[in-house]
């Protein structure tokens, strides 16, 4: 019977970005009250708002402390690029059990580069857009496996000289990067800020040149300094081997090497995708 009524309200729903959801009544009510989105990440599970009985347990770290999520909730008050609203109002529920359906399901619409997101060489090459660079066309070898989480100096964007500082061996090929954007807490903030800590051209520039990095993890919703915002995704994704993911959760976790896991979405044709990454150590 179930089966039967899922089957039928997902047939009506185009592809692509908007997507039907079931057993989603649980988001909805975490996005109507977002302002409860915790200010500590991993501490208390929201209040979803169910009775006592029937809770949901939300987590930042699962596996008894092994599995950290580093992917951001979306929520209508995250952070939107250059917008003071956040990206507002982007899931509803399109029939529900309330109004007689046989379930319910949501629907949502939301720009690809939001929240925890990954760019592929499409994003600022309009040639690599056209032969058909997409998110679908993204290597999940470099999407997963060994990565190193390190600590930037926080008095700078990330420059040539701040790259350098690092010392990243050669051989390392993923590598997150937290920096003040995290102690500022700017993703969980609603206003865009364009002071945000990122890559300038020549530290892009340097890392492409001098490190064998191919998968680049920042913290907010560019991997590039606003300054230097198209020169720096240019100097990445030139050789079309560098893979760019941004707006990454790296509250709570200790720097140091992990298993780094991120699936995009197979969304033929976007040249951005929502990721789901976390970090097993
Ligand atoms: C969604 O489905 C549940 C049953 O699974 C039902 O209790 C709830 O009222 C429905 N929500 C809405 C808004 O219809
Ligand atoms: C149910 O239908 C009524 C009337 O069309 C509408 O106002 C209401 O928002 C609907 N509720 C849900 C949860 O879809
Ligand atoms: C990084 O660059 C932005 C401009 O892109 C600037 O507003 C910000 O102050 C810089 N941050 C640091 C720590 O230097």
């Amino acid at each position: 019977m179930i089966e039967m009524g899922e089957s039928k309200l997902t047939m009506a729903v185009p592809p692509l970005l908007l997507l039907t959801l079931l057993s989603l009544p649980s988001l909805l009510i975490h996005a109507a009250i977002s302002d409860a989105y915790p200010t500590i990440p991993g501490t208390a599970p929201i209040d979803g708002g169910f009775s006592d009985e029937l809770k949901p347990i939300r987590r930042e770290v699962y596996g008894e402390g092994k599995i950290f999520d580093i992917s951001h909730r979306y929520t209508p008050e995250m952070p939107a690029w250059e917008s003071k609203e956040g990206i507002g109002r982007f899931l509803w529920l399109a029939a529900s059990m309330k109004n007689g359906s046989l379930a319910n399901n949501s629907e949502m619409k939301i720009p690809t580069h939001t929240g925890t997101h990954v760019d592929s060489p499409g994003h600022v090459y309009d040639e690599y857009y056209d032969a058909g660079f997409d998110v679908d066309s993204l290597d999940l070898q470099v999407l997963n496996g060994p990565a190193l989480l390190v600590d930037v100096p926080r008095n700078k964007n990330i420059t040539a000289e701040v790259m350098k500082s690092l010392n990243i061996p050669r051989g390392v090929r993923r590598v997150l990067f937290r920096t003040l954007n995290t102690d500022r807490r700017l993703m969980f903030k609603k206003e865009f800020d364009t002071s945000y800590v990122g890559f300038m051209k020549d530290g892009a520039q340097w890392l492409v040149d001098n490190t064998d990095i191919k998968l680049v993890g920042v913290d907010y919703l560019s991997v590039a300094a606003y300054d230097d915002l198209i020169p720096s995704h240019l100097v990445f994704l030139k050789g079309r081997e560098t893979i760019l993911v941004e707006g990454l959760k790296l509250d709570d976790v200790k720097a140091g090497v992990y298993s780094v896991h991120c699936l995009p979405l197979r969304l033929v044709g976007a040249e951005g995708s929502p990721i789901r990454c976390i970090l097993i150590s």
